[in-house]
């Protein structure tokens, strides 16, 4: 490298307040020296200047967002999502036929908590056939072409830890089923963590800055920089609804959260169940002076998850699970200003290098992260439409490794085996006791399907004896 550009790198470090950075350099050859010198041109400082001044107001804090004064907060009303009424079914599937509707699938965690080597979304979870996150996810959108003769573009939030990954995944199978024109994968980015007492930027290597991903709210910034919000313009998208890798009974596609949304007029609308147990790790969604927005589980004061209504419900009772639709107008204005979202940090164990090259695995939260979170763009909405599903019929979300008490993959195994018994007993179909059944995701996409397949004949007595995936034979269009 020539001096020159090892001296501005020097420059660049000085004049940001971080020479550490460069405590390797001399040992640093050509090419170590290249990789970092890259990284450190590539860092958004002005971000990172925020950061730190975040990281120094809140230095002894272990995960708080802004304090948020909720006690004058209530529950805003929320719209039974299975009320049946036509008008609104109507309004979702006019729009699906139309084809403007849009998705974006959340898969750049890295599953920590579920503690799989790979994408959460390759991790095989249906209870008969084994099908992937991918899979019973993606499996929908088949379905919903099918029916409705429109395609339904998908992005897919990726990161620097799961993208490699999921393209890999996508192509050996075969994009589950879809066109891979109608699928846009884009990677967020990452931030820089910051050494804890002193507000430092670390090095996890000698020639690499310890950096994390900046969560999900960098979907705004890499849908708009990535081109992405074009791309779903361009195909007539006005809604974009977007939602996480691991929730198998997800349903964005759902007609009437689709009609209601577009029928409220809302910019953002969001799904949440009935948040029963104040332990329970869901954000809440929280009405002040007008304003609706989500308070993160870890923000929540325990006194405060704990109050309950006369009527018993929670105080906060509306649980977040992360389903929401957004104006792509309304994303597209936002986009325009990425700092419209706020930072939150979180207090964690980053291994980092010590002064003598040793890398260091702390026992206990040395560093700050951050972490912007889509849901934080509620409050700029100028109307914002809850819709409330029951849990059994929306929300299965595998967080936890296997044994664990809930949201593990057993508890998933059972949630979408209770799923599929209940709506093929409505549709006439007698299954065994004791069987596990599950609805092939691709070709049942509700209730007419399975109704069609018991007036079908195709099977024998509508009775089903052994574990099976139940599929549907043929599609009808509307
Ligand atoms: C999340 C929500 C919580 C909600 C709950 C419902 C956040 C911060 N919290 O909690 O309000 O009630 O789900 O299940 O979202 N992801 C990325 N990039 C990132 C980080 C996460 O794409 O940098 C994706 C993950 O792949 C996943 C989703 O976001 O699809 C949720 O992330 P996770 O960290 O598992 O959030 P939870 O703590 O479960």
């Amino acid at each position: 490298m020539p001096t020159s550009s090892t001296s501005t790198v020097h420059d660049l470090v000085a004049a940001a307040g971080q020479p550490q950075l460069l405590a390797f350099w001399e040992q640093l050859d050509a090419a170590g020296r290249d990789r970092l010198e890259t990284q450190l041109r590539g860092l958004d400082w002005k971000q990172i200047a925020d950061c730190q001044r975040l990281a120094a107001s809140r230095r002894s804090a272990a995960a708080v967002a802004p304090p948020l004064d909720l006690r004058a907060a209530e529950t805003p009303p929320c719209h039974p999502l299975d009320s049946g009424e036509r008008a609104v079914i109507e309004a979702g599937r006019e729009a699906l036929a139309a084809g403007s509707v849009g998705v974006i699938l959340m898969a750049g965690g890295q599953g920590t908590r579920l503690g799989f080597d790979g994408p959460k979304g390759t991790f095989p979870v249906g209870p008969v056939s084994g099908a992937t996150l991918f899979e019973l996810l993606l499996g929908p959108l088949k379905a919903v072409e099918r029916r409705y003769g429109r395609r339904v573009p998908l992005a897919i939030l990726t990161s620097a830890a799961t993208d490699a990954a999921t393209r890999e995944f996508l192509n050996q199978h075969e994009f589950c089923g879809l066109d891979p024109e109608q699928v846009l994968l884009f990677q967020q980015g990452t931030l820089p963590a910051v050494d804890a007492p002193t507000g430092r930027l670390l090095l996890d290597a000698p020639d690499h800055v310890a950096v994390a991903p900046d969560g999900h709210g960098g979907m705004l910034a890499a849908l708009a920089g990535s081109g992405g919000l074009s791309w779903f313009a361009r195909q007539g998208v006005e809604t974009i609804v977007s939602f996480q890798v691991d929730n198998p009974l997800a349903r964005p596609l759902d007609p009437e959260f689709i009609g209601r949304h577009r029928l409220t007029d809302a910019s953002f609308s969001t799904q949440v169940i009935l948040k029963t147990d104040p332990a329970e790790r869901v954000g809440v969604v929280v009405e002040q002076e007008g304003v609706t927005r989500v308070v993160e589980y870890s923000d929540l004061p325990d006194e405060l998850a704990a109050e309950r209504l006369a009527d018993g419900r929670l105080r906060f009772h509306a649980g977040s699970i992360a389903i929401h639709a957004f104006h792509r107008a309304f994303l597209e204005r936002a986009a325009a200003d990425a700092d419209s979202l706020p930072l939150h940090l979180a207090h964690k164990k980053v291994p980092f290098l010590d002064a003598e090259g040793r890398l260091i695995e702390p026992a206990s939260p040395n560093a700050f992260k951050f972490e912007r979170f889509i849901f934080d763009l509620m409050p700029l909405a100028e109307r914002v439409t809850v819709a409330e599903v029951a849990v059994a019929e929306g929300f299965a979300p595998l967080k936890n490794p296997s044994g664990a008490a809930s949201d593990s993959p057993e508890t998933v195994h059972q949630a979408m085996v209770a799923y599929a018994r209940r709506h093929l007993t409505a549709a006439g179909i007698t299954v065994a006791d004791r069987i596990d059944v599950e609805l092939d995701a691709a070709s049942i996409l509700d209730d007419d399907d399975l109704r069609q397949l018991a007036t079908s004949g195709s099977l024998p007595g509508n009775r089903i004896d052994h574990p099976q995936v139940v599929r549907a034979g043929e599609y009808r269009s509307l």
